[in-house]
């Protein structure tokens, strides 16, 4: 009897997992570039709309190609149930969203993108949802803003740009003990090296246009999690407002999944080496990279952790000026506010991702002036740690 790809190891799983062949018996998945379906008869339309028949009515709800991308990342993370969404906006907005209602409460830690941050700070409060930040470090700030109304706890690990890792298990207990989920993003973890379901979280979401893709190529995201709160919350909730993936995306996001473990491994290989390199470089004030033994939490990065990061996060001596003429004089790494490209990409969270924070938030999150992210791509290490290295000649 032959395995069911869940049964198979994550690497066999991002090949196969999900494949639905058409009658031509393709070996790459298909792409369904269709709006809607057409129908036998009108008892067959009837059945399927009642739920009855297991077709596809529409794509704005589901489609083939996008079922394949959802069935593969269900298998990859362990998840019972997945909504693909536009953007990982689009899934971070609808995890936190959907099952809300005014009166409710959400805390989050302060540590996040921008655009996630907005939806916490700006978004939900404007409909009369009260949130928290806090400290995602401390447990305690945690459990002091669990409230009897609290239904979610949002974070994101590591975080972005600081690279701090928050401890999944003790939240999610803490969040548990209060009858509130826990929803974590997991773009910089990426799902080769961190399963926040299997840590106790209950929902997990990305933003596939990073890793997942790898290529530089389209926008896309994922919502994955029981089959409860897929169904109670989310699934409704994307088909009558809309934010659906395209079939296209999500076939380049399917393809993409082929080759995440490899990218991954090599670009944290390289990363790694990034790290060490500048661990010891004169023109560095400070250095953040999980997988290291002098990360602020290098033990928690090995309990709930199976590897480092495609991320290295410095601060250049010498603040923005430093910083910015670093950016300038590197000739392979490219300047952009993106990550998780084949392209190695670096950026300065002060001046872009996390311009709208005040300087003294900034500072008290660790993004200091001269500090650079970079996200470190499939280029040869070598040739990185060159350019890298006679840039900081120029800091
Ligand atoms: C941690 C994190 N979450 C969510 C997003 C949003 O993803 P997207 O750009 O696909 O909407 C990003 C990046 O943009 C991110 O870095």
């Amino acid at each position: 009897m032959s395995k069911s790809p869940a049964n198979y190891r994550p690497e066999t799983r991002l090949v196969h997992s999900g494949t639905l062949r058409s009658q031509y018996g393709e070996t790459s998945e298909a792409l369904f570039l269709t709006q809607g379906y057409v129908y036998s008869s009108a008892e067959e339309c009837e059945a399927r709309f009642k739920g009855e028949d297991p077709g596809f009515i529409y794509s704005r709800y589901s489609n083939p190609t996008i079922a394949m991308f959802e069935r593969r990342m269900i298998e990859l993370e362990g998840a019972e149930a997945a909504r693909s969404a536009a953007t990982g906006m689009a899934a971070v907005t609808t995890a936190i969203l959907a099952p809300l209602k005014a009166g409710d409460h959400v805390v989050a830690s302060r540590a996040l993108f921008g655009s996630c941050l907005y939806v916490i700070q700006d978004l939900l409060p404007r409909y009369g949802i009260e949130t928290t930040l806090v400290d995602g470090a401390n447990l305690d700030e945690w459990q002091r803003a669990l409230k009897p109304n609290t239904k979610t706890f949002f974070l994101e690990s590591p975080t972005n740009p600081t690279l701090d890792v928050l401890d999944i298990p003790s939240i999610a207990e803490i969040a548990h003990s209060g009858g509130a989920r826990l929803v974590v993003d997991n773009v910089f973890a990426t799902p080769i090296w961190q399963s926040p379901l299997a840590l106790g979280a209950d929902v997990v979401v990305y933003s596939a246009t990073k890793h997942i893709d790898g290529q530089g190529r389209c926008l896309g995201g994922i919502i994955l999690s029981s089959e409860a709160f897929i169904a109670e919350h989310v699934h409704n909730f994307m088909r009558q407002t809309g934010p659906s993936i395209s079939p296209f995306n999500a076939w380049v996001l399917l393809k993409g999944l082929e080759t995440l473990g490899v990218r991954v491994r090599a670009q944290t290989d390289t990363a790694a080496r990034i790290a060490d390199v500048l661990a010891s470089h004169p023109k560095i004030a400070r250095l953040v990279y999980p997988g290291r033994e002098d990360h602020p939490q290098a033990a928690l990065v090995k309990k709930q952790m199976r590897g480092g990061s495609t991320l290295v996060g410095f601060e250049v001596k010498g603040g923005k000026a430093a910083a910015f003429r670093v950016l300038n004089e590197l000739k392979l790494a490219k300047i952009s506010n993106n990550l998780g490209d084949a392209k190695s990409l670096v950026t300065h969270p002060a001046t872009t991702t996390h311009q709208r924070l005040k300087p003294e938030v900034r500072a008290e999150l660790g993004i200091g002036e001269g500090f650079i992210r970079f996200s470190a791509g499939l280029e040869h290490a070598d040739d990185l740690i060159e350019d890298l290295t006679a840039a900081l000649e120029k800091a």
